[in-house]
């Protein structure tokens, strides 16, 4: 329901109100009205006053006329301010210069009793569409940020994506059933949130980082189709596209495989794209981990754009350019008609690679004119049959630009695929109207933590491997891939899930990998290991983030404006104040 649309909706009149400001027209000319709401703008000519009253549901145009207005009541509409909420009595009549932009737009309230309900301090910004606010203000003030229209067209916006997805899946008899939030920890790579117990003293429940353990076990208990809309906690480093708590729809199915449950929530999300979006729908397209690593330098590839990467190695190396000669790879990257970008441009793009963010060695790059003639950087050490080989290679043509990275493989294709995001907004590549999904699948099920020295689950611990490389487990675990999947959408990872471990002794071989004793193992995860000999279907499932769907969804990069009372990038709660210390009286109140 857009604003729009709301002067449809009929309110239960009072005291307050007779009607909403979103409903009167010209069918109401000569009512006697009542209605309440803020004093959105004032518009005073001395003799004649115009106030703009707002609610929830629109804006009806009062007028106070010296002429037609009582005395008292004209006196009392000069003393009001911006976002006072007010009460008034009037005639609905005719407005002589109608608005044509909103429903009320025909007619005006002249207005016979006013009653400030409650007086507005000066707001510390102006609550309109465009604000002079900061991010900051607008979030220790975040009610005052509600009240204007696109955060709150947002928070209508996420109310109905919910609401769709919750219809799409009863119907399709998925149960919503509701876990705790006091639990044991469930890893899913962040930190645990704490909270302290006063009945069992100087013990802990974690906060779920997801309902994962759960929901298996809801399987394990017969269901056969589970989803919830929950809170998840993580504390962990925040960006525009994290909170430490944020939102999931999280399901489970029993008796599938990954192809099933990646049909399902393609049909899911193909539904809310032809609900929300312009979207035409088509089968997703699907890439291996592998594929999407080295085509797009990473696991969400924004596909709205092509830019594909291509590895230069072999083509490159031995021709006694000391630089390209010692890397482990180079990895090029096409930028169609970008011949002739100028060497000020590059320049700077070569800067913004070996930024301590993206800590690149450089960017080389190989340009051809429309005659056909190569520019380079490295003009001395090439041939013009080599700069031709590669331009074959990479796909690229006359009036093209080629860039080259070099490096350790994976971190090369990773900048590269930093900066293919980096142009493709730089040079306005991406259509906002498009929305691309895509399944990246067969992640590795473990990868290599260097600091701590040990193996770490790409996705979590519950994960099952591909049958067929149960038999790596043992001696090359980098090598087993997983029953995963992830949903990408326009470049964000909308949601992951996989095929579960159902059987307790490889589930115990798989923590053992990851470095826990079976001691250990029973220890965190005993009720789940457990549960997995009392008969546990073969199951699956995956989990979305419903912050980032809506954000994505809306084109928007930061999930917070989709958030009623969102934390900053530090994970603090400016409006409230939280986290803060407690003092010792409060912290011996715990115990
Ligand atoms: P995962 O950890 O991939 O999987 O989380 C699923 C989805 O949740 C969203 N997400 C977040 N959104 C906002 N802020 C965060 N801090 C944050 N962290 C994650 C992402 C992500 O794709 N239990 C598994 C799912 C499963 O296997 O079924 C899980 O939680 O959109």
């Amino acid at each position: 329901m857009s604003n729009q649309a709301t002067h449809s909706v009929s309110i239960q009149p009072n005291e307050y109100r007779t009607h909403h400001c979103g409903q009167l027209n010209a069918t109401n000319i000569h009512s006697e009205v009542v209605l309440s709401g803020w004093v959105n703008k004032i518009r005073d000519k001395g003799y004649i006053i115009w106030v703009e009253l707002r609610d929830f549901y629109g804006i009806t145009q009062l007028v106070f006329d010296q002429q037609r207005t009582n005395q008292p009541t004209f006196e009392k509409v000069k003393h009001l301010s911006r976002e006072d909420v007010i009460q008034i009595k009037g005639q609905v009549i005719h407005r002589e210069a109608a608005n044509p932009n909103i429903p009320t737009g025909n007619i005006e309230v002249l207005v016979e009793q006013l009653q400030c309900l409650s007086h507005a301090q000066t707001p510390p910004f102006t609550i309109e569409d465009q604000t002079d606010g900061g991010l900051e203000l607008r979030m220790k003030y975040r009610y005052l940020d509600i009240r204007r229209q696109p955060i709150r067209d947002n928070l209508i916006f996420r109310h109905q994506l919910v609401q769709s997805i919750r219809n799409y899946l009863s119907h399709r008899h998925f149960f919503e059933i509701e876990t705790p939030f006091l639990i044991k920890s469930t890893p899913e790579g962040a930190r645990d949130f704490m909270v302290s117990s006063h009945i069992n003293k100087g013990q802990y429940y974690a906060l779920p980082q997801s309902p994962q353990t759960l929901k298996q076990l809801l399987m394990v208990g017969g269901f056969d189709k589970y989803f919830q809309i929950v809170k998840c906690f993580r504390d962990e480093d925040l960006r525009s596209d994290r909170q430490p708590e944020f939102t999931q729809l999280d399901c489970e199915l029993s008796f599938v495989n990954k192809n099933n449950v990646m049909a399902i929530f393609e049909g899911l999300l193909s539904h809310l794209l032809q609900q929300f979006t312009s979207y035409q729908s088509k089968p997703f397209k699907q890439l291996s981990f592998e594929q999407a690593i080295n085509t797009y330098g990473t696991d969400k590839p924004d596909l709205r754009f092509e830019m594909k990467l291509v590895d230069l190695t072999q083509l490159v190396q031995g021709k006694g350019f000391q630089l390209f000669d010692t890397p482990k790879a180079i990895i090029g990257m096409v930028i169609e008609n970008g011949g002739d970008t100028s060497r000020k441009t590059m320049d700077q793009w070569t800067k913004w690679m070996k930024s301590p963010q993206i800590g690149a060695n450089g960017l080389i790059w190989v340009s051809q004119n429309q005659d056909g003639n190569f520019r380079s950087s490295i003009s001395k050490f090439y041939t013009t049959k080599d700069f031709s080989q590669w331009f074959e290679k990479a796909n690229a043509d006359k009036g093209d630009l080629l860039l080259l990275v070099w490096g350790d493989r994976i971190q090369a294709l990773s900048q590269m695929g930093t900066l293919r995001n980096h142009l493709a907004q730089e040079l306005d590549l991406i259509n906002p109207e498009l929305f691309v999904p895509l399944w990246v699948t067969d992640f590795p099920l473990f990868e290599w933590d260097e600091q701590i020295k040990r193996y770490r689950s790409m996705h979590h611990p519950f994960t099952a491997p591909l049958t067929k490389d149960i038999p790596l487990l043992e001696h090359q675990p980098l090598k087993v891939r997983a029953q995963s999947y992830d949903l990408v959408l326009n470049g964000k990872e909308i949601g992951g899930g996989s095929i579960r471990i159902s059987e307790s002794h490889l589930q115990l071989k798989v923590l053992e990998i990851l470095g826990f004793s079976k001691s250990q193992a029973n220890d965190r995860f005993g009720f789940l290991i457990e549960a997995l000999t009392y008969g546990a279907p073969p199951h699956g499932g995956i989990a979305w983030g419903i912050d980032r769907l809506a954000a994505v969804l809306k084109g928007k990069e930061s999930i917070k404006d989709f958030i009623a009372f969102p934390k900053n990038n530090q994970a603090r709660d400016l409006m409230m104040g939280a986290p803060t210390a407690w003092s010792q009286d409060q912290l011996q109140e715990l115990e």
